[in-house]
């Protein structure tokens, strides 16, 4: 994968083996790891109840059979409890969830185009590998070519724009607005006050659908960002990390979406909906997801890592002021991010304008070489519940170190 080699150093580190907060490489060397896996295993690695639950579901029997299993409903409404949205499905990604949930879009709304944000990224879903540039929507940059020319599906806006939003809502041509309630991709960027309230106002009144995208954002609770924020979205999608890195995913849709989708969802006519596959919603996938959620993602689990995210930032922010620094360190609940800007960007062209490559790597190589690994690309930390603080000290030195270093 091309975030393996984006890595630093002139090949990443090969992996021997990871349990709860590290990584041992194949030269037996062992990392503290606040990357987890891009969020896949913010739980940390192969934690207990996943392990078992997929070791007793493989011997007992059954990977896969196209039949539901009674944990389907047991995850159903967990999940349902959750994020207070009361239909759900299963995929086996986010991106698959993502896909699936613009399907349900375009047939709830019989619009075509979606809406995304600047910035943004929800896996390789056709439609939302763009950015906006002069005001024009053009493909991600090093993104190969999506089958449709993403003018023809695609409005992109800067985040925290209301104005913005209700000028390319308008039309009533846009099936979904797609959105991170908090950006996460170039670096965290939280919504203004009122931002969210507006965007569901508009989105009602234009009759567009709102997916919320919690793959991420779900470090802020056991309930995501909408739970922890009381939002009230028509679906909501997540991933990576709900069978504690095991491919599953899952989307969760409204009454009223349910209403005016159901009857294609549920037609005897056709074994083809336009989502999932042959193995989606195994009955693997559904042991592993039933364990985790009822073990591994817990209120007890958070109660641990966002007291060590606050730990972790307040260490980045000392050196900050130490050294008086034009740079920021920004959390959201489980999840650290600092940048090389004074003040947190609250679009995503100022993010990614405040991007500097030669420092981010020199940055990553410094914590590699010290046996700290940060998620490529941004300075991105996850805790887990086998964080420790003295993880967390180690990455509070070592920043510390890393900027005296080049400020000599
Ligand atoms: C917000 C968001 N949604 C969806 C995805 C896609 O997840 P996956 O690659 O597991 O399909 C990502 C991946 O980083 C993401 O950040």
């Amino acid at each position: 994968m091309n975030w393996m080699v984006e890595w630093p150093g002139p090949f990443p580190i090969f992996v021997k083996k990871a349990k709860g907060s590290r990584i041992i490489d194949a030269d037996g060397v062992t990392y503290v790891d606040f990357c987890l896996g891009d969020t896949g295993a913010m739980f940390g690695h192969s934690p207990e109840a996943t392990v078992k639950a997929a070791t007793e579901q493989l011997r007992k029997g059954g990977i896969t059979t196209m039949l539901p299993t009674e944990d389907a409903a047991w995850v159903g409404e967990e999940l349902a409890r959750r994020f207070g949205l009361p239909y759900w499905q299963v995929a086996m990604t986010a991106t698959d969830a993502n896909r699936f949930a613009l399907r349900m879009a375009r047939e709830a709304t019989s619009r075509g185009m979606v809406l995304v944000f600047n910035g943004c990224y929800h896996g390789t879903v056709d439609e939302t590998l763009v950015r906006l540039v002069d005001g024009k929507v053009t493909c991600r940059e090093g993104s190969m070519p999506p089958p449709v020319d993403p003018q023809f599906t695609s409005k992109v806006v800067e985040f925290n724009d209301l104005a913005a939003l209700e000028q390319a809502l308008t039309s009533r041509d846009v099936a979904a607005v797609l959105m991170e309630p908090a950006m996460t991709n170039c670096g965290i960027i939280l919504p203004e006050d009122g931002y969210l309230d507006g965007v569901r106002e508009i989105t009602q009144r234009t009759g567009t659908v709102w997916i919320v995208d919690e793959t991420h954002t779900w470090c802020a609770g056991p309930g995501g960002y909408t739970r922890a924020f009381g939002l009230k979205p028509d679906i909501i999608t997540v991933g990576k990390p709900i069978a504690g890195g095991i491919p599953a995913a899952a989307f969760g849709i409204s009454q009223e979406l349910y209403e005016k989708t159901s009857g294609n969802m549920l037609a005897e006519t056709t074994g083809v909906n336009g989502l999932g596959g042959t193995l989606t919603g195994n009955a693997f996938a559904l042991a592993v997801m039933r364990a985790t959620l009822k073990k591994v993602i817990t209120p007890r689990a958070y109660k641990r890592m966002i007291p060590l995210a606050k730990k972790f930032n307040e260490g980045v922010e000392e050196t900050i002021r130490e050294y008086n620094l034009p740079w920021h360190s920004i959390r959201l609940g489980a999840r650290v991010e600092y940048r090389f800007r004074a003040n947190p960007p609250k679009n995503g062209a100022e993010a990614i304008a405040a991007k500097d490559p030669l420092l981010n790597k020199y940055v990553h190589l410094y914590d590699l070489n010290r046996r700290i690994l940060l998620t490529p690309f941004h300075n991105m930390a996850l805790m887990s519940p086998y964080t420790t603080g003295k993880n967390v000290d180690l990455h509070t030195k070592v920043f510390r170190d890393s900027v005296q270093e080049i400020i000599r």
